[in-house]
């Protein structure tokens, strides 16, 4: 089993870290090989997603990634900036489905900037199609404007676009999942006024004939927005475009009490995935040694889980992750009264630990 493990930039390579200490601790035969992305890729030659990376990513039957994006480099061309990397990625390895659960673990019910008794128990799968939308439709551009009341000053457009294909695939996964969890689909979109939305929809109730067990219900997105922040218990599954899934994503993120603790899977066809924290290179506390590693080592279980075929292997971290939580440590981003903080290193150290 293949491991591509790209570190990128700010906390990445410190978070990355106890993941590989946690994965090593398993004795599973994996073969892990370390590339250079982002920024610090850029910083090295020149470039945020070097051929020998994207290469060494593509033969691995999963990537291992940190984080990328860094303020010295905020100012390059588009095509340089650390971001690239990961879009990159997703496009040349076809990863269209990204899974981001929001769980909200049971000791860290208070963390949340909601009422607790609005978000114990919350489990919510978000569903985000990850290489199509607005994110990746051409055309796209700066020109001077052709008509309207602005013509002729400095104008920028980019196109929302999706194909009918494109969304079978992801409302597919969409309805699998829901067959494993509660059963239930919300779909997302503004078919109120786009036309990208209106087919997404149409399709989603297509895709839906075959999953007659499956409950689906459609929202647009203002909504979705204020639901989450509502009552979120409410969903299940939700399923949505690329753009759309990033926002709503990183809020119920928020409701769990830490980015710090999610993880994602972003997945293609054949079962090739790459796993990364839902959270981004925080640069601003980069090198303290204080970064939750938790959602770095919960990722490594869901590549487990989704790409390598060792369902156990990822339930044992899972368990590992629940019992250092119990435990009472914490990092200081999930940090509360009563708790013990630890840093980044000493928390990667304890789920080892506590798998044995
Ligand atoms: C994410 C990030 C990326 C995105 C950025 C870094 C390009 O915000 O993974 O959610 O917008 O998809
Ligand atoms: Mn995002």
């Amino acid at each position: 089993m293949k491991i591509a493990l790209l570190p990128g930039d700010g906390i990445g390579p410190e978070i990355v870290a106890e993941a590989v200490k946690v994965l090593k601790a398993l004795a599973l035969p994996l073969e892990m090989q370390e590339a250079a992305v982002g920024g610090a890729a850029y910083a090295a030659c020149g470039h945020p997603l070097p051929e020998a990376t994207l290469r060494l990513a593509q033969e691995a039957d999963a990537v291992l990634f940190g984080a990328v994006g860094d303020p010295r480099y905020d100012q390059l061309e588009r095509h340089l900036r650390p971001e690239q990397a990961i879009l990159g990625l997703r496009k040349a390895l076809g990863l269209f489905a990204n899974l981001r659960p929001a769980m909200c673990h049971a000791p860290l019910t208070h963390a949340s900037s909601l009422k607790p008794e609005l978000v114990a128990g919350l489990d919510i799968l978000i569903i985000r199609e990850l290489t199509g939308d607005i994110y990746f439709g051409q055309p796209r551009g700066r020109r001077s404007a052709p008509d309207g009341p602005f013509a002729g000053s400095e104008e920028a457009f980019d196109t929302m676009r999706y194909s009918r294909p494109e969304i079978e695939r992801i409302a597919h996964v969409a309805f699998q999942a829901a067959q494993k969890r509660q059963g239930r689909v919300t779909s997302v979109d503004k078919a109120n006024v786009l036309e990208t939305s209106q087919l997404w929809r149409d399709v989603v109730c297509d895709v839906h004939r075959q999953y007659p067990g499956v409950q689906l219900d459609h929202m647009y997105v203002d909504n979705a927005a204020m639901q989450l922040a509502r009552a979120p218990r409410q969903f299940d599954v939700i399923v949505t475009g690329n753009l759309f899934g990033d926002i709503l994503s990183d809020e119920a993120a928020m409701l769990t009490g830490s980015i710090g603790m999610l993880p994602s899977a972003s997945l293609n066809d054949k079962k090739q995935g790459l796993y990364e924290p839902s959270h981004g290179s925080a640069p601003d506390i980069a090198g303290q040694g204080i970064a939750n590693p938790l959602a770095t080592i919960l990722s490594a279980a869901m590549m487990l889980r989704f790409s390598l075929n060792q369902p156990e292997a990822a339930a044992r971290i899972e368990a590992a992750v629940q019992s250092v939580l119990a435990q009472g440590l914490r990092t200081p981003d999930i940090a509360s009264e009563g708790t013990r903080k630890v840093g980044t290193r000493e928390m990667g150290d304890a789920v080892a630990a506590a798998l044995a």
